[in-house]
Formats: C-alpha cells, sequence, structure tokens
C-alpha cells in the first residue's frame, strides 16, 4: 500500500471505529492530514476536552496522550507509538519535587505540561508555552516554582519581572542544545530570513531572535507575516508544515539538531495498526490521579481562556 492507500484506509476506520485523531504539529505531514485536530500542546488540550468521539488516538508523545485521559476520563485514549515518551518530561518526579515543595512552602508550584500526569497531582497550575506567560501573569500567587523547563521558565521570569522564580535544573534536550553559534552560522547564510525560536531554547539563542513563541506561535507569525524568508528555531516538522502551507514563502530549519526522536518515532503505520487494533498503548490512570492531575490542567484552561 502507498501513503495515500493507508490514509484511506485510517480515514475508514476511525469513522466506522468512533476514533477522533490528534496530532500535535512536530508529526510528519501524512500523519497531520489524516488528523480531526492537529496543534500545540495548549490547543490539543482544549481539543481533548471537547471531543465527542468514543475514542481518542493521541499521534505525539505519552503525556499528551495521558493529558487527554486526564480531561476525558470516560473515553478510551490511545497513543499511537507506545515508546514515545519526552525526555524532559521524564526529567522530574513526583518524590523530588515533593522535597522541593518543603524547601519552598510559600512557592506555587507552575508545571509545564510536559511533565507526568503523576507529577501533575501535586503542581498547582500547569502552562504550556503558548499560554505560559498569561498564565502567570494571571495567578495572584507572587512566588512561582517553575518546572522543569529552565529555559521556558527564564523566558517566562523576564516577562513577568514583578514576580519572584525559583527554576530548576531540566528542559527540552533537544531545544536545548542548540546554541548561539548555531545561530550565528544560519544568519549568516541566510541574511535576509527572520528567525523564529521556541522558548525551550537557550535564552543565549532566544535573546538572538525576531520573535519567541510556541509551535503554533511561530506557525502564526510565520504565515501573517509579510517577510518571505524565515530561519525556523524548533523541530524540523514545523518549517516543513510551514513550507507546505506557504509555498511562496522560504524556510529554512536552523539546526538538523533540532528532530525529536520521540515525536518522530509515531509512524503512519502505527496509526493504521493502532486502529486495527494490532498496535498503539490504551492509556490507563488511576481515578486518584486523574482527579488530582486535572485540577492544574482545569486550572491552565481557567487562567489561559
Ligand atoms: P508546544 O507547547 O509549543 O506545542 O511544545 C510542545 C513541545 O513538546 C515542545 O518541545
Ligand atoms: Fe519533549 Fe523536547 Fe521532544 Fe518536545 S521536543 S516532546 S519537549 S523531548
Amino acid at each position: 500500500m502507498n501513503i495515500s492507500e493507508i490514509q484511506n484506509k485510517i480515514l475508514e476506520l476511525k469513522k466506522e471505529k468512533d476514533v477522533c485523531i490528534l496530532a500535535h504539529s512536530y508529526q510528519a505531514r501524512e500523519i497531520c492530514e489524516i488528523a480531526d485536530f492537529t496543534g500545540d500542546s495548549y490547543k490539543l488540550s482544549v481539543d481533548a476536552s471537547k471531543v465527542t468521539n468514543k475514542n481518542i488516538l493521541m499521534c505525539g508523545v505519552r503525556f499528551m496522550a495521558e493529558t487527554c485521559k486526564i480531561l476525558s476520563p470516560d473515553k478510551t485514549v490511545y497513543l499511537a507509538q507506545p515508546s514515545a515518551g519526552c525526555q524532559m518530561a521524564d526529567q522530574m518526579d513526583k518524590e523530588m519535587i515533593s522535597s522541593v515543595k518543603e524547601m519552598y512552602p510559600d512557592y506555587a508550584v507552575v508545571a509545564y505540561i510536559n511533565t507526568t500526569a503523576d507529577l501533575k497531582t501535586i503542581c498547582d497550575v500547569c502552562v504550556t508555552s503558548s499560554s505560559a506567560v498569561k498564565i502567570v501573569s494571571n495567578m495572584p500567587e507572587k512566588n512561582i516554582l517553575f518546572i522543569p523547563d529552565c529555559n521556558l521558565g527564564d523566558y517566562v521570569s523576564r516577562q513577568l519581572p514583578d514576580k519572584n522564580f525559583k527554576l530548576l535544573h531540566g528542559g527540552c534536550p533537544i531545544h536545548a542544545c542548540v546554541t548561539a553559534e548555531d545561530v550565528k552560522k544560519a544568519k549568516a547564510q541566510f541574511p535576509n530570513a527572520e528567525l523564529l525560536v521556541h522558548p525551550e531554547c537557550q535564552p543565549a539563542v532566544v535573546d538572538l531572535a525576531d520573535y519567541v513563541g510556541s509551535t503554533s506561535g511561530i506557525m502564526n507569525y510565520a504565515k501573517n507575516s509579510d517577510k518571505k524568508e524565515f530561519i525556523i528555531g524548533t523541530e524540523i516538522s514545523i518549517a516543513e508544515h510551514l513550507q507546505y502551507d506557504c509555498p511562496d514563502k522560504k524556510f529554512h530549519i536552523l539546526t538538523q539538531k533540532l528532530i525529536c526522536p520521540n515525536m518522530k518515532a509515531t509512524t503512519l503505520m502505527d496509526v493504521f495498526n493502532c486502529l486495527k487494533g494490532e498496535g498503539g498503548e490504551e492509556i490507563i490512570l488511576d481515578e486518584q490521579t486523574i482527579t488530582d492531575a486535572k485540577k492544574c490542567i482545569d486550572e491552565m484552561i481557567r487562567l489561559g481562556g
């Protein structure tokens, strides 16, 4: 079978089995094409809470499928590729953050959505890269313990100088390995291009950018800009999607280091196999975890809405 034949089979099966497919924008083009909803972490969370189908199939990484289950506990939620984790989400667990909380009892814990469901149970508010500044700014608390991404935390803290931030040493190894030297090389190669970067990049990289924002933020900025050429400082799929959507503009990848192996672990065949009942993993979370983790996700949607 070729790609479009597999895609047609997927479309038939998802209708027959009442499945809604969600795909993060870091997924490959052929997967985004068969999805009901695509977008960044924030948009997918809001979309997941509104799904009317009996089943949800997440094409992304494990914490995204867990978020779907927390928001739609009565639905059957599948992760298309069980090995797709997130290296950042795996860096900090509930035990570690419980002891940090004891050291800073008067700090509200703000958790990037790239955390496990278990860790979310002890956090006050969740944020995504597109909503973090707005949500933290809307919080009444002045003292913020921001976990796990110190680069995103640094970016948010610089926008909100009236708050006190404590940051821990975590982050996305894919975005964090981009250096100012990589930026200088890309700018020398494409001197007319604007640089758009994700706030998971190091401050030294963020400081050189023309625009800093989430996956959707970067895509919207490039689509709506009068400029014709861009260097994209986030996962390489974003440059590919933008090139399809805006054929009259030019999109360059900041560095080939920006490939997330977990986001690339899911294939179209995984989606097909999962729909056939021959692959994927059903996400199972106990009731207490769902109830406790939901509080900080609901708070995210309330403060970010
Ligand atoms: P977004 O919140 O921009 O979708 O980012 C998710 C992610 O995993 C970034 O690495
Ligand atoms: Fe996690 Fe980084 Fe991959 Fe995003 S790009 S899923 S933060 S490892």
